[in-house]
Order: structure tokens, then C-alpha cells, then sequence
């Protein structure tokens, strides 16, 4: 099937088998900073931005996705800037090891900032809630998500 969106700003066109998951549309297209763990919806690695929500990419279909816009970690950072500030307080806190759940968080956290850009310790513990890390026990997270709104603190 035949569909169009936006990836990353990009208006794109592409041919997905019906069963094809946004996951493997967008990471057939180069865009591999978005990874597949569990492909069940459990683990949120694969979690990507459509239409400005958070959603989990191996449990949406690509046909799915057709005229939608679709932001991955590669078009996380605004252009011109290496670095969107959380990648760069992820850094300064310590708050990856392996980094292979790391997009997907990225990509949770940059929309719940959006609706909560002051939150507490606890709402930023319940925001990462849905997404599974195996190395950092999160506090780095907790912190760099704190930093990246008082970048001065
Ligand atoms: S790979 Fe999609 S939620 Fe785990
Ligand atoms: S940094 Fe390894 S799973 Fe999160």
C-alpha cells in the first residue's frame, strides 16, 4: 500500500505491506536511532512521536500512520542544534549505559514536558513509568529531566 506522511519534518512517500509496523517502516528507512525490543507494547523502546503524542511504534501499523506526522530521535534536536537539551542532560547526568532504551524515552519525555514543564520528581518517575531500562536505575533520568528545565540550577 501506498502512504505519505511527514518524517521528521520530511514529507515522505513509501509502499508498506499491510502488516508492517511503523517500527520497521521507519527504521527500513535509515531512521535506526528507533529501536525494537519487545514488539508487544511492553518495553517502550520503540516509542516515536505521531502527531506530537507518544506512541509505541511496534504495535502501530505503518497504513496506519498515512498522513500523519511522524517525529523519531533523529528529529529530536531543533534544527540547528546538535543536541535537544535533554540528549544533552541524558549526557551530563549519566542517565544512559547501553542506550537501547534511550529514544524511546527521549521521545516520552519530550511530550510529556510539553503538557508538564515544571513537574515534580514523582511526575517525572511516573512519566518514565512505561518505559523499560535494564542498566540505569533511572535516577540519572530523574535528574537530567530536572536539569533540562533549570539549565542554570
Ligand atoms: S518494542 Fe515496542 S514497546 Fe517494546
Ligand atoms: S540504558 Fe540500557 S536499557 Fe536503558
Amino acid at each position: 500500500m501506498r502512504i505519505s506522511l511527514h518524517l521528521n519534518g520530511v514529507p515522505h512517500a513509501g509502499d508498506a505491506e499491510p502488516r508492517t509496523s511503523l517500527a520497521d517502516f521507519i527504521r527500513e528507512r535509515g531512521l535506526t536511532g528507533t529501536k525494537v525490543g519487545c514488539e508487544q507494547g511492553a518495553c517502550g523502546a520503540c516509542t516515536v512521536q505521531v502527531d506530537g503524542e507518544p506512541v509505541r511504534a511496534c504495535l502501530m501499523l505503518a497504513v496506519q500512520a498515512d498522513g500523519t506526522s511522524v517525529r523519531t530521535v533523529e528529529g529530536l534536536a531543533a534544527g540547528g542544534e546538535e543536541l535537544h537539551p535533554l540528549q544533552r542532560t541524558f549526557h551530563e547526568e549519566h542517565a544512559l549505559q547501553c542506550g537501547f532504551c534511550t529514544a524511546g524515552i527521549l521521545m516520552t519525555l519530550d511530550a510529556f514536558l510539553r503538557d508538564t514543564p515544571d513537574p515534580t520528581g514523582e511526575q517525572i518517575r511516573e512519566a518514565l513509568s512505561g518505559n523499560l531500562c535494564r542498566c540505569t536505575g533511572y535516577e540519572g533520568m530523574v535528574r537530567a529531566v530536572a536539569k533540562s528545565r533549570r539549565p542554570n540550577v
